[in-house]
C-alpha cells in the first residue's frame, strides 16, 4: 500500500509542476499533446505519444471516447462549453481494467483547488456529471500497479450537451410527438420492437426483443441458451416509467456507451402513425 501512496504523490508533485510549466509557457503546450484527440470522436493515446508530460485532451466532439492504454503520467480533459459562455452538461464515464485511476477535478482552473473527485479500481468504473457555463476539466491520474497482469488500460466516454434555459426540466420525460417520432425512427442509435421485462425499475428497463430494426446488436445478451434477446435501457429517474404490458416500439439513443430510452410508444400507435406518415410521404426512411 505504502509505494502505491508513494508513486502516486511523485506523480502528482510532476504533474504540478508540469502543468506550471505549460500555464506559464502556453506554447509548450501544443508540443506536447501528441493524440488524434483534438481532430476524431473516438479516439486514441498510443504508447509512441510517451512523452514527458500531461496528456491534454480537448474533445471538439458533443460525445466520444477515449482509449489509453498502458496510461502513465496524467491526462487532463478539458471539455468546453458547445456554445462560448452558454450553459452546458457535460457527463464523463471512466471505465479502468488492471490499474486504479485517481480523478481530480480542477476548479477556475486553478491547480491548488484541484478537488479529488474519486479513486476507481480495476475492474469498475465511475460517472460525473456537471452543468456549467465555463469549462470542466479533470485531471485523471493513474496508479500502477504492483503486479503486472496484462496491459492495463483507461477508456473515458464523455458527452457534452447544450441547455437552453427555456427547456423544462420534465421534457425528456413527455410522450414523443407524431412528427419527431418520424425523425427519430430513422435517426436514433437503436430501433426494436419489445415488451417490457420483469427486472424494470425506475431507472433502468428491461427489455425483451421482438423484432429487431436497427442499431447496434451488442445491445441484446441471452440469459440461457434458448432464453429471449434482452436488453436494458437506462431511463430517468425522475420520469418515474413503470412496467407496461404489450409489445412497444423502442427508440434508444447511446450515450457513454449505454442504451438510454428517447421514446416507446405502443406498437399498435406507432404502426397507425407509419401507415399515415408513409401515405403524406412524411417517412424519411425505410426500415421495416
Ligand atoms: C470542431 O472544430 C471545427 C474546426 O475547428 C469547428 O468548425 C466545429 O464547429 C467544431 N465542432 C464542435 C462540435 O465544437
Ligand atoms: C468508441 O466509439 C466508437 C464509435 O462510436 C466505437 O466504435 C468504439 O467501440 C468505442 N470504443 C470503446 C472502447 O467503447
Ligand atoms: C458542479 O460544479 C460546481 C462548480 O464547479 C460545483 O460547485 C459543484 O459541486 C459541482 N457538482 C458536482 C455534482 O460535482
Amino acid at each position: 500500500m505504502h509505494r502505491f501512496k508513494d508513486y502516486s504523490f511523485h506523480q502528482l508533485g510532476y504533474g504540478y509542476l508540469l502543468l506550471w510549466c505549460l500555464l506559464s509557457l502556453p506554447s509548450l503546450g501544443y508540443v506536447l499533446a501528441t493524440t488524434n484527440c483534438d481532430t476524431t470522436c473516438h479516439c486514441s493515446i498510443s504508447e509512441n505519444s510517451k512523452e514527458t508530460g500531461i496528456i491534454h485532451v480537448r474533445p471538439n466532439c458533443t460525445q466520444g471516447n477515449v482509449t489509453w492504454r498502458h496510461p502513465y503520467n496524467a491526462v487532463r480533459l478539458g471539455l468546453n462549453p458547445l456554445t462560448k459562455g452558454l450553459e452546458f452538461e457535460t457527463c464523463v464515464k471512466i471505465k479502468v481494467d488492471l490499474l486504479s485511476v485517481i480523478v481530480y477535478k480542477e476548479n477556475s482552473g486553478d491547480i491548488e483547488g484541484m478537488e479529488q473527485l474519486f479513486v476507481i479500481e480495476s475492474g469498475k468504473e465511475a460517472h460525473y456529471c456537471n452543468t456549467s457555463t465555463s469549462p470542466i476539466t479533470l485531471f485523471i491520474e493513474p496508479v500502477r500497479p504492483q503486479l503486472y497482469t496484462g496491459p492495463p488500460k483507461v477508456v473515458i466516454y464523455y458527452e457534452r450537451l447544450e441547455l437552453r434555459s427555456e427547456m423544462d426540466p420534465m421534457r425528456e420525460c413527455r410522450p414523443c410527438e407524431e412528427e419527431e417520432l418520424h425523425k427519430l425512427y430513422c435517426t436514433s442509435d437503436y430501433i426494436f420492437h419489445g415488451v417490457m421485462g420483469p427486472k424494470t425499475t425506475s431507472s433502468e428497463i428491461e427489455i425483451y426483443l421482438t423484432k429487431y430494426i436497427f442499431g447496434d446488436r451488442n445491445a441484446f445478451h441471452r440469459t440461457s441458451r434458448k432464453g429471449p434477446l434482452k436488453a436494458m435501457l437506462v431511463v430517468p429517474e425522475k420520469c418515474k416509467i413503470q412496467r407496461g404490458s404489450g409489445d412497444f416500439l423502442f427508440i434508444a439513443r447511446k450515450r457513454l456507451d449505454k442504451a438510454h430510452l428517447t421514446c416507446a410508444p405502443y406498437l399498435s400507435h406507432w404502426k397507425k402513425i407509419k401507415e399515415r406518415a408513409l401515405e403524406t410521404g412524411a417517412m424519411q426512411c425505410a426500415y421495416d
